[in-house]
């Protein structure tokens, strides 16, 4: 963690400012220390680099976890790793500018949240077109994305819940959550925290689950609806099984030639996490409610809108 984060997060509980305790640093990085609030006294830790400014990590301890190990494979080389959802880097990038309508040049000077930034991939990418980006997950393995990403020292990695999140009101100028709200449970409310970041005439962009339009795994998921529950080391194992007549399926009847890994990754992906689906309707009526006009949406085997802050 760098000393300037200090100017961008607060307390998660009261909202007010943190101080930096007791740090040992190497060169500009702060490996470890606490953050205190100065106001409620809340404290957060900070180890590995990384400040972990969650008040109730217990609460959040499965998908944390499931998601650390996930993520752990696909560092380790065990599941898709050219592509991540299907998509190359420059894909991903094309989809990010796309999805807000903007040029790589509009982020010049701005400062970008990427919430729920999973292995942090796209996070690293923003690095050298902005100002400052943020990237922020629950998952146990956020330390292998701030290694992945202290290189660029315009780049700032957390622990922390998107249900309670850590940043001053209206801060960012572009706010990007793909596949996230829909597994905490309670998506409109983290609809609203991300919401409150957004600067005025900044952007939103937020993907959820489709209740209309299921993937074939989703599919799945609807027969296995107890998938959560299988423990996470054999639910890996049981995805590469199943990955075989998948990946033979797929490619008799849709002529689409994935890696056993792209099609291991996308079931483990699907079956191993709980999560709620949204209509298109709802979610641009969350985008209203908050004073935002939409600018895009589709329904694609997820719903992703995106809309500006009034
Ligand atoms: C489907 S992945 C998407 C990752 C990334 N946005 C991407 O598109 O590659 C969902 C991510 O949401 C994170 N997540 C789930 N619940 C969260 C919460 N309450 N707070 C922060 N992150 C959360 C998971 O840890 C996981 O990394
Ligand atoms: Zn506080």
């Amino acid at each position: 963690m760098r000393k300037r984060l200090t100017e961008i997060v607060c307390c998660p509980n009261c909202k007010q400012e943190l101080i930096l305790k007791h740090e040992k640093t190497q060169g500009e990085e702060i490996v470890e220390g606490k953050l205190e609030c100065m106001s409620c006294h809340h404290a957060y830790e900070i180890f590995e680099g990384v400040p972990r400014i969650i008040l109730d990590l217990k609460k959040r301890k499965e998908i944390a976890n499931r998601y650390g190990f996930e993520w752990a494979k696909r560092v380790e080389d065990s599941f898709e790793s050219d592509t991540l959802y299907g998509k190359s880097e420059e894909e991903e990038l094309d989809y990010f500018f796309s999805s807000f309508g903007i040029q790589p040049s509009d982020l010049n000077g701005k400062s970008v949240l990427d919430a729920g930034c999973g292995c942090g991939r796209l996070t690293r990418m923003l690095g050298p077109y902005c100002n400052e980006v943020v990237g922020m997950d629950i998952a146990a393995s956020i330390n292998s994305v701030y290694d992945h990403c202290k290189c660029q020292n315009n780049i700032h990695i957390l622990q922390a819940d998107i249900l309670k999140l850590p940043f001053r009101t209206n801060y960012f100028d572009f706010v990007w959550s793909s596949g996230v709200i829909s597994y905490t449970g309670s998506s409109d409310e983290a609809f609203q925290s991300l919401s409150s970041l957004v600067k005025p005439h900044g952007k939103l962009f937020v993907r959820v689950f489709s209740n209309s339009n299921l993937t074939a795994a989703e599919r799945l998921k609807k027969i296995f609806w107890f998938s959560h529950k299988v423990p996470k080391e054999a639910l890996f194992y049981l995805c590469y099984l199943l990955a075989i007549p998948w990946s033979i399926t797929k490619y008799l009847f849709d002529k689409r030639h994935k890696s056993l890994k792209t099609n291991a990754f996308h079931l483990f992906d699907t079956l191993a996490h709980p999560f709620t689906r949204h209509s298109e309707e709802e979610v641009k009526s969350w985008f209203k409610r908050e004073g935002f006009s939409v600018i895009m949406s589709r329904d694609e085997g997820g719903v992703s809108v995106s809309g500006i802050k009034e």
